[in-house]
């Protein structure tokens, strides 16, 4: 979710409320980077030498053989010559088979809660049959995140704002527009094409019911008035990015899930201090609260606590209830991608995105069993949560969040793991982790088992409150962190130990104009970025890096990169798809055969003073009357192929 437009004066989702800066010195951050300077830029030389002229001319020491995009900002998009895009689902189709077809005149409920949903973010690819493999045929899972009032309902004008004059139906339309879909898809004659009356489609929503478990379920600070056992929810929100596990289930993460709350309880009340902590103020921004009590402080102070979690369902049982996974901790979440340990216990590595928050990994506390569904139903009920703290000396601390042990005490006001669970930001600040640049993605790369954390931006950070892991001050621009567990690149990586070595991979901004960027001295004039959100690997570990919040006044739209993150071409980003204005991208998935990358364009014509009435582009239909449109969009390469080869 981007920073509010010019009309706020506040971010409320991303206020940055933590206080503790953990601040370590500016030398030492700097004598970091310069060694790591002198290495890349060795690399490179050596790269130049070895490879001739002839590949540098055309992707320097890059293994990507597409010939790079031009940055560029439009109402439009674009992909590197050779490829297509084509829009695969957009915000109104059908996803039920009973669904209406869409009417941006005539919004309903009822007929958004069988349409796709808004703002899609993170996506994935879930073949069908089930674990067979398959590239033509499959389930697209798709969040919701948030929905852009003024850009949907006609009439309420520009910004943020219009989100409180929203009427009761409106709100409604709003909560059926969150959650996630699950498509059927099929690739017939290189197009792909959903499912009208798929058997598995479904969609989930702000309403749909759910299930809490794990240590935080069913304590006091969770029971409401609708539900005094504390274990059943109504729905999910702000669903962000996301992940899946090795049992073929979906993990979706809850992130801004403060916005949606309002009420003199959040200053006034007995949790002032927890709600201060993650954001929670008087004001919302949704108009929610007036129509449906449970966002509504005042009359029910814990709902908060039932938000913010990562949530888990079978995307193959449309009949299966969502799981809200409490021992997976509480905070905006943003990714939770998985990676199996050498000894075969399931780590899900997580960012919480905000100003000066964490990064967080979960390890269960038993092996996954393939082929044996009972025995990983519940796998992510028992575990430890850790937090990271990232050492000046390169070395990395995974610190548990466990009840009992250092300072997470009763009388800290940790009497249970629960109490740990649903304070988790104020446990890991007793800890003393490190807080980030806005962590996003953390997703472990499975050539080699590296882990890289996507830090977005933090405008926030001072030279005062730096450490080696967020080097610069005023970073506009954002980071890529790279995590190197014991055994990375030996096929047996043991990503549950309590240390691992760290890296800065790259710098974002543009190289010679903004300060303190790092790359591969190669990166060219288009294939500097800004803001890295989320990520993906093809089948050769090379990165690729989707963007949100490029600077439009630099003529950089958002869009997807990729690099090598190994070999010559290491930390060499290359622009690949640009995406149309105010969008940023989402996503992106492979298929498994690596010949079509799915993205979720997300808010085209989020741009200041854009509404429904007057917006600043109507991708992707272009049509009068017809508002922009979130949409998952596929790109293969022209004639077949692996992408990016
Ligand atoms: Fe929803 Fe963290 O971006
Ligand atoms: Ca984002
Ligand atoms: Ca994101």
């Amino acid at each position: 979710m981007p920073p509010l437009d010019e009309a706020e004066p506040v971010d409320i989702e991303d206020i940055g409320s933590n206080p503790n800066p953990h601040g370590t010195l500016a030398e030492i951050a700097e004598r970091r980077l310069s060694r790591r300077g002198v290495l890349m830029g060795a690399v490179a030389s050596a790269a130049l030498a070895a490879v001739g002229p002839t590949l540098a001319e055309v992707a320097g020491p890059s293994s990507l053989g597409f010939p790079e995009l031009a940055h560029r900002l439009s109402q439009g998009d674009a992909v590197a010559e050779g490829y297509e895009t084509q829009v695969v689902i957009r915000w109104g189709d059908p996803v039920l088979a009973d669904a209406p077809p869409f009417d941006p005149h005539a919004l309903t409920a009822a007929a958004q809660a069988q349409q796709f949903g808004y703002n899609n973010d993170y996506l994935d690819f879930f073949p069908l049959p089930r674990g067979s493999g398959a590239s033509d045929h499959g389930l697209l899972v798709v969040n919701h995140e948030y929905t852009n009032t003024n850009l949907i309902f006609a009439g309420l004008g520009a910004g943020r704002g219009a989100a409180q004059k929203a009427s009761a139906e409106q709100a409604a339309v709003e909560q059926a527009a969150h959650g996630l879909s699950v498509v059927e898809l099929r690739r017939q004659g290189g197009r792909w094409m959903p499912v009208r009356d798929g058997r598995l489609n479904r969609r989930i929503t702000a309403t749909t019911p759910m299930r809490v478990s794990g240590p935080a379920a069913g304590h006091d600070r969770l029971k409401t008035k609708a539900d005094p056992t504390g274990t059943q929810v109504l729905g999910t929100v702000n669903n962000c990015s996301g992940g899946n596990t090795p049992w073929g289930t979906v993990l979706t993460a809850e992130e801004n899930f403060n916005v949606y709350f309002g009420g003199a309880a959040a200053v006034a009340g007995a949790q002032r201090d927890h709600y201060r902590r993650y954001g929670i103020l008087p004001d919302s921004t949704y108009a929610w609260l007036r129509y449906d009590s449970r966002f509504d402080l005042d009359q029910e102070p814990n709902e908060p606590n039932r938000f913010g979690w990562v949530v888990e369902f079978d995307p193959y049982d449309p009949a299966s209830v969502p799981v809200k996974r409490t021992a997976l901790g509480h905070f905006k979440h943003e990714a939770c991608n998985h990676a199996i340990s050498a000894d075969g216990r399931v780590v899900i590595y997580m960012g919480d995105d905000e100003r000066f928050e964490y990064i967080y990994k979960f390890v269960t506390a038993r092996p996954f069993v393939p082929d044996d569904p009972a025995a990983n139903r519940d796998l992510l009920d028992e575990g430890t949560l850790y937090v990271a703290r990232f050492q000046d000396d390169g070395t990395l601390a995974w610190l548990p969040l466990v009840q009992g042990e250092g300072p997470l005490t009763a009388a800290n006001g940790f009497a249970t793991q629960a109490d740990v669970l649903i304070e988790t930001r104020r446990a890991a600040d007793l800890l003393g982790a490190t807080p980030m640049d806005r962590p996003e993605d953390v997703e472990p790369n499975p050539r080699t088992g590296r882990v890289y954390a996507m830090l977005t931006n933090n405008g926030s950070r001072t030279t005062e409150r730096l450490n080696a892991a967020n080097p610069r001050a005023a970073n506009d621009h954002g980071h890529v962190v790279e995590i190197i567990p014991p055994g990375a690149g030996t096929g047996r990586v043991d990503h549950a130990a309590t240390t691992a070595k760290w890296e800065i991979f790259l710098m974002a901004g543009k190289p010679g104009v903004d300060p303190g960027t790092r790359y591969h001295r190669a990166t060219s004039d288009q294939g500097w970025l800004s803001c890295p959100d989320n990520c993906a690997f093809d089948k050769h570990g090379r990165m690729w890096i989707s963007t949100d919040g490029a600077p439009a006044a630099a003529g950089v739209a958002d869009g997807l990169y990729a690099a090598d993150t190994a070999g010559y071409g290491r930390a060499l980003p290359r622009l690949f798809y640009q995406a149309p204005t105010g969008a940023e991208v989402c996503g992106p998935r492979f298929t498994p055969d690596g010949e079509t990358i799915f993205l979720a364009i997300q808010h085209p014509g989020e741009d200041p003073g854009s509404s429904f009435d007057r917006p600043s582009t109507r991708w992707p239909d272009f049509q009068d009357g017809m508002p922009p449109r979130p949409a998952v969009i596929a790109i293969t390469r022209k004639g077949g192929g692996e992408i990016g080869s």
